[in-house]
């Protein structure tokens, strides 16, 4: 089986955008991964809508949305710009009405992704098991990069990919989000994860260029 690698676009040099996705391009990554915050649910503020409209402009890497805000379903309709390619994830935790905004955001005919912070159980899915595409692991506590991964998420990864199994959604793929280094890639490979977000400790880290993290992470991530 063969992983897929979703750059952290956050993790990008802000000042050369454009550079750092044609590299991206050439790299040949499967997503492009835009951490959305609100200084809400999480203690920060990164990248924007602006920023994915000016985005879809440049390349057509399909995009993985990772909502880190309250009340996601009320900001969708900001979300116009994507296409049946890309991922919408939003937070578990971040609205008490769940099931209804992950129905809003098929109604915008992309992809859906549910994410799940450290602290809550892998079993709060199993009634949204049918409209998802996607879980996402946040293997650190959201809102910054660069923090060191949370080693008990590993294990969680395990079993998710049981649940999804036993359950009959082996399809639904798993994203892993925090500290995903070269390392732990490979570790969270073992356990089942099948989407990497490369951040500061892998597809950016300064050790080596973009296209040469990314060539690295792909023979990590491979059977
Ligand atoms: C956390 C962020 C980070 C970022 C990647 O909310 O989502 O995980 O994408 O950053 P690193 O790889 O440095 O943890
Ligand atoms: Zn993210």
């Amino acid at each position: 089986m063969v992983g897929k690698i979703a750059p952290s676009l956050m993790c990008v040099d802000l000042l050369n955008v454009e550079r750092d996705i044609k590299l991206l391009e050439e790299a040949g990554v499967d997503y492009l991964h835009v951490d959305i915050m609100d200084n809400h649910f999480v203690p920060n503020i990164t990248l924007s809508f602006d920023f994915i409209k000016s985005i879809k402009r440049i390349t057509d890497i399909p995009l993985d949305v990772h909502l880190m805000i309250n009340q996601p379903e009320e900001s969708l309709q900001y979300l116009d710009m994507l296409t049946a390619g890309d991922i919408v994830c939003i937070h578990y935790e971040s609205t008490i009405h769940i099931h209804r905004a992950i129905g809003m955001i098929k109604d915008l005919g992309v992809k859906v992704g549910l994410a799940l912070n450290p602290g809550t159980p892998i079993g709060v899915i199993e009634n949204l098991l049918p409209d998802l595409d996607m879980v996402l692991i946040m293997t650190v506590n959201p809102g910054f990069a660069g923090q060191k991964l949370i080693p008990s998420m590993l294990d969680k990864i395990e079993k998710l990919r049981a649940l999804l199994n036993e359950k009959g959604y082996s399809e639904i793929e798993i994203e892993v989000d925090g500290n995903v280094s070269f390392d732990h890639a490979k570790l969270m490979y073992e356990k089942g994860a099948d989407i990497y977000v490369g951040g500061s400790s892998s597809v950016f880290s300064k050790e080596n260029s973009i296209v040469e993290n990314c060539k690295r992470f792909r023979e990590i991530i491979r059977s």
